[in-house]
């Protein structure tokens, strides 16, 4: 797609039906996003998330992606101390959900890891810039890249990646200028989430373009529409129509055969007559009543 000019659309997805959706978008990437530890966990960052999160939700995911590419994050703690640890803990990914490649966070410090991991023939993509998992180190989530001494370091960090065998990078919360001086220089796909329009596709997170995360709304995320929104209208009205009774009707309800019914009934004489109404009070009397009706099922049998 990068070569023919097509920009890439990536998307966050946590569990099943969200994949199945993306992939009936037609959205050609999936990530597994260690976002999940803030939009879906409530952490107030990334850093809780344990591999074990990552593979339980990538599973379910992969369940649902269909011909999307699935792409995993390495949580915080499964990669930073040496390639070794890293190489064990994607291939535990890979091998217990099922993805097609793992998401490693960092520029030239990862580069090795990055080449040890393609090495063994595990695809990776990388991620510089704002890369989450170091947002104490950056003091917040603040813009990276603005400075030419930063900015110089971070086209190399995107070669090194590249030299390394990385199949693509995410550039995050990097000036547009910056974005489209490191696509220019490499010949991977970039990947931009708040880095302007000249990247080779964009990654959001779902909730985000959604409306289904409110706790704050970063700058680079478009709410698409307002899910959350239609998401607590429908809840609300479920709601009420339990209270007034409205819900469950006719239509979602089940009823007996009448001549089933009066034999029922004719069998137990010394029960109240209404055996709906009797079932629905849920009484003491009425649990005696649905052994009663059970015993009655056993002798028809
Ligand atoms: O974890 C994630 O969702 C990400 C995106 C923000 C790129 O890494």
């Amino acid at each position: 797609m990068r070569d023919q000019g097509s920009p890439i659309a990536m998307i966050t997805a946590y569990d099943y039906p969200s994949a199945c959706l993306a992939s009936e978008a037609e959205i050609p990437i999936i990530l597994v996003g260690d976002t999940l530890g803030m939009v879906v966990l409530g952490y107030d960052s990334t850093i809780p998330v344990t591999i074990d999160d990552m593979i339980h939700h990538a599973k379910a995911v992969v369940r649902g992606s269909g011909a999307s590419h699935v792409v995993v994050d390495m949580p915080f703690g499964s990669y930073q101390s040496g390639w070794q640890d890293a190489l064990r803990n994607a291939t535990k990914i890979l091998q217990e959900t099922g993805c097609d490649s793992v998401k490693i966070e960092g520029g030239s410090r990862s580069a090795e890891t990055v080449q040890r991991l393609s090495e063994a023939g595990i695809p990776v993509m990388g991620h510089i810039g704002l890369t989450p998992q170091s947002v104490k180190q950056f003091g917040g989530f603040k813009v990276q890249g603005k400075t030419p001494k930063d900015a110089v370091h971070l086209i190399s960090d995107a070669k090194e990646l590249e030299s390394a065998g990385a199949y693509a990078v995410v550039l995050e919360l990097i000036p547009v200028a910056l974005s489209q001086m490191i696509t220019q220089r490499i010949s991977i796909p970039t990947i931009g989430i708040g880095a302007g329009p000249f990247c080779s596709g964009q990654v959001q997170v779902m909730h985000d373009i959604l409306g289904l995360f409110n706790k704050f709304q970063p700058k680079h995320a478009k709410q698409f529409h307002n899910v959350g929104g239609d998401i607590l209208a429908t809840l609300m009205e479920y709601r009420k129509q339990v209270e007034d009774r409205s819900f469950p009707s006719a239509n979602e309800s089940f009823y007996m055969d009448d001549h089933a019914l009066e034999l029922i009934r004719s069998q137990l004489p010394d029960l109240e007559n209404d055996l709906s109404d009797a079932v629905r009070i849920m009484t003491e009397q009425n649990y005696e009543l649905i052994a009663r009706v059970s015993e009655f099922e056993n002798i028809m049998d």
